[in-house]
């Protein structure tokens, strides 16, 4: 008898066992995960990235074709005149396709999408003619809610007008940069995921549902042999820190086993002045040994490299 009233209890656990599974595998699937608002972090990740990164029609070889330039703008691209605010806006060039959300805008989320098409107008934008988009806030059901706006539409500002206000230095490559990320590989050491775990201490939030909604790829990484990167743009700001680190990176961390990316400088720097990477490394080299004080200069990077895309990159990781 005993023993019988014990196969009962089993009996119920292992039922409620597989039920329990059962319900995971039938119920997850429902969720729609396209009906969870883009944050502003996703809204503006994808429009500064653009569509999708990695191997394409768009950019075959990885060059950082096809991508999208963030501007911090200063000047009315009209007028002329200055802004009381910088604006930052989101300049896709003639040709350029543009991100998943302006495509499919049912991906940016409940009352992103309304927002973005009735006030934003992003179904007006023309690939072919290039658009300049920006992030707005207003209310909608009662919540704030950020989304896309096609300021080519509303305002008239066009890709040409933005850009020749526009400063090289308030211009971003960040799209470029992501494409650099995935070509070279650098998701095999780093992660752009700080973990649900005491990991926030030392590299930042983690994501949140809705941070991701319309990227591609997101690039999480899956192990993780160096520093997170999702906010690296928050606690390490210096160009001229990047500049060194990816040159060499052993210049400001001696035991780094990252490996070096000078090669992404190319042959020109900043001046128009060819590279000469043996005369760098052989001065580098007599540094290491003592016979010289001091480590070579790193050559300044020529605006239109794809070092500058990637730095551009990682300071936009906030
Ligand atoms: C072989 C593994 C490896 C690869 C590949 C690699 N890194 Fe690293 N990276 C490291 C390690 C280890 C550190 C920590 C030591 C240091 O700062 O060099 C680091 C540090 C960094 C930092 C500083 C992080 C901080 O917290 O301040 C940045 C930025 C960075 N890497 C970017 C990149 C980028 C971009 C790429 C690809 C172009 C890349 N890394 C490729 C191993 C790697």
């Amino acid at each position: 008898m005993a023993g019988f009233r014990e196969y009962k209890i089993g009996a119920r656990i292992f039922g409620l066992a597989l039920s329990g599974s059962m319900s995971i595998t039938l119920f997850f699937p429902s969720i729609n995960i396209a009906s969870t608002a883009s944050t502003d972090m996703a809204l503006a990740k994808q429009l500064a990235v653009g569509h999708e990164t990695g191997f394409n029609l768009d950019d075959p070889f990885l060059k950082g074709k096809n991508k999208p330039l963030v501007v911090s703008l200063k000047a009315d691209p009209k007028t002329g005149q200055p802004l009381a605010q910088q604006q930052t806006v989101f300049v896709y060039n003639a040709g350029t396709t543009f991100p998943a959300g302006i495509l499919h805008p049912r991906i940016l989320g409940t009352g992103v999408e309304e927002l973005s098409v009735q006030q934003g107008h992003i179904e007006d934008a023309r690939k072919d003619a290039g658009a300049v988009f920006a992030i707005n806030k207003a209310v909608y059901q009662g919540k704030q809610v950020s989304y896309i706006e096609d300021l080519t539409t509303i305002k008239g500002w066009t890709p040409d007008d933005v850009m020749k206000v526009a400063k090289d230095e308030d211009v971003s490559h960040a799209g470029a940069g992501k494409t650099m990320f995935v070509r070279e590989g650098c998701w095999w050491c780093h992660t752009l995921l700080p973990e649900e775990t005491q990991d926030w201490q030392v590299f930042g939030a983690p994501p949140m549902q809705g941070d991701f909604n319309g990227e591609s790829p997101t690039a999480f990484g899956s192990d993780r042999k160096a520093p997170d990167l999702l906010h690296v743009g928050s606690r390490n700001s210096s160009r001229e820190w990047m500049m060194m680190h990816f040159f060499n990176p052993r210049l400001v961390q001696p035991h780094s086993i990252m490996p070096r990316f000078d090669y992404l400088w190319g042959e020109k720097d900043a001046s128009g002045n060819t590279i000469d990477y043996a005369k760098w490394r052989s001065e580098y080299n007599d540094y290491r040994e003592g016979k010289r004080v001091t480590p070579p200069e790193v050559p300044s990077y020529a605006s239109n490299s794809e070092i500058r895309s990637l730095i551009d990159f990682m300071l936009s990781l906030k």
